[in-house]
């Protein structure tokens, strides 16, 4: 413990670290700086969502941080932020790496934000030992990761990897009702004075991303670093149930028609399911995240409820199943009901293996520098889910303390972070050497 804290206390000087203690404070409304664990309050979340001032400032922060590292800068025509560290040869594909800056609404500090601070230090490492690579190193900061400002979630990868198109992406409305093209013009996401260049994937080799586990494995068993193989795919969609509005008093129980009672049933019937899931050769998990009443108010029988569900599964079929049930149940409870619904699905992403040659090379870097691993899968999405489907990827995560995240209370210890820098670093250095 004693030697821990003392690792920390002189890590806490290294920029990297202040760069993601300076993006904690940014993205959080009362602005407090945290270095430790302990100093964190359940008020300390960050809420740096797409449209957001809060990201606003941390995009200033990054650009001046990645023109100190002299990166090249550009932005795409959606706000994804790429900054170049140019090869010998630029004719060759380039090597990318890096994540999201945005963040869940009252989230934590390390979520997405670990990888684009490793990858900006990794190119700092880099430059400062004179290294220079064959092929071009690009940092990605992704834009609209978490699908906290609109429903759809790796908006950014999405784009670049042709997956979704800037009329698209414009088109969408937010949460809140905002056009998604005005909330990226609030952060200076699309009217940056920066160049504009519309990098794909296919100009690239391949994708390394650093990120935190976002669950409890790794420090189950006292590893800190993971290496992904399979991120699980997710299925998400709105639900609205639909009723009659009435008078709580004076309506019988068999003369209602309830959507909040419609709803309650969808909602356990469903956990129940997948909760007691036996004999499948799949995993799955599912969550009910949002619940909309309408009209929300004392002594009247609701007319409407609309609820979002979100499902994920290591294997296709899991994703299927899933869809089959959620069709299934809605559709019986609602008729026995005697309500109307509609079921709209929003995001429909197939789970992917990642690269087998790049698991061995990250493997190799982190026995080379005597830095305990696990392979292990990934439950939470990321921008690499996108990425893997085109070109060779690899996730690599850095122990999250108590397996929490999505939580003001999320963690990781400045010195797994270290390793997983390092680790990045070797990987980004063998990987853009070759011709
Ligand atoms: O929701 C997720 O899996 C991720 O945090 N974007
Ligand atoms: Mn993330
Ligand atoms: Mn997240």
């Amino acid at each position: 413990m004693i030697e821990e804290n003392s690792t920390n206390r002189h890590l806490l000087k290294k920029e990297w670290v202040e760069d993601i203690v300076q993006l904690g404070k940014l993205g959080r409304k009362n602005s407090k700086r945290i270095t430790m664990f302990e100093e964190i309050n359940a008020s300390d979340g960050l809420s740096r969502m797409e449209g957001s001032d809060e990201m606003r400032v941390s995009i200033e922060y990054l650009l001046k941080k990645m023109v100190e590292a002299e990166l090249e800068i550009f932005f795409d025509d959606i706000g994804n932020i790429y900054g170049v560290y140019n090869g010998s040869n630029t004719n060759l594909k380039k090597i990318a790496t890096g994540s999201h800056l945005d963040s869940v609404f009252n989230g934590g500090m390390f979520d997405g934000v670990v990888g684009v601070v490793a990858a900006l230090e990794a190119l700092r490492r880099l430059k400062q030992k004179g290294y220079l690579p064959k092929r071009s190193i690009v940092m990605c900061v992704f834009m609209g990761e978490e699908g906290s400002t609109v429903l759809e979630s790796c908006v950014g990868s999405q784009f670049f990897c042709g997956k979704l198109s800037k009329e698209e992406i414009f088109g969408m409305e937010s949460i809140s009702g905002e056009n998604f093209k005005k909330q990226l013009e609030i952060t200076n996401r699309i009217n940056s004075n920066y160049p504009i260049q519309n990098f794909k994937v296919d100009d690239f080799k391949l994708f390394l991303e650093l990120h935190i586990e976002q669950g409890p494995v790794l420090e189950n068993n006292d590893i800190p670093i993971g290496i992904v193989n399979t991120i699980y795919g997710i299925i998400s969609y709105k639900i609205s149930v639909d009723g009659v509005s009435n008078h709580a008093g004076s309506t019988p129980m068999d003369m209602r028609y309830d959507p909040l009672y419609g709803a309650s049933q969808i909602i356990s019937t469903i956990t129940s399911i997948i909760t007691d899931l036996k004999g499948k050769e799949f995993k799955c998990v599912v969550t009910f995240d949002t619940v909309g009443v309408y009209p929300n108010s004392p002594s009247i029988i609701p007319n409407e409820v609309v609820l979002t569900v979100d499902a994920r599964s290591d294997m296709a079929e899991g994703l299927s199943f899933i869809d089959e049930t959620i069709r299934k149940k809605v559709a019986q409870i609602c008729s026995n009901l005697k309500l109307e619904y509609n079921i709209e699905n929003i995001v429909d992403f197939e789970p992917v293996s990642l690269d087998a040659n790049l698991i061995k090379v990250v493997q190799k870097a982190s026995s080379n520098s005597n830095i305990a691993y696990k392979i292990l899968p990934s439950g939470a999405i990321h921008d690499a889910l996108h990425i893997a489907k085109t070109i060779p990827t690899s996730l690599i995560f850095v122990q999250s303390k108590n397996g929490i995240s999505h939580s003001p209370f999320e963690w990781s210890t400045w010195e797994h972070i270290d390793k997983g820098v390092e680790i990045l670093t070797t990987v980004l250095e063998n990987l853009s050497n070759d011709s």
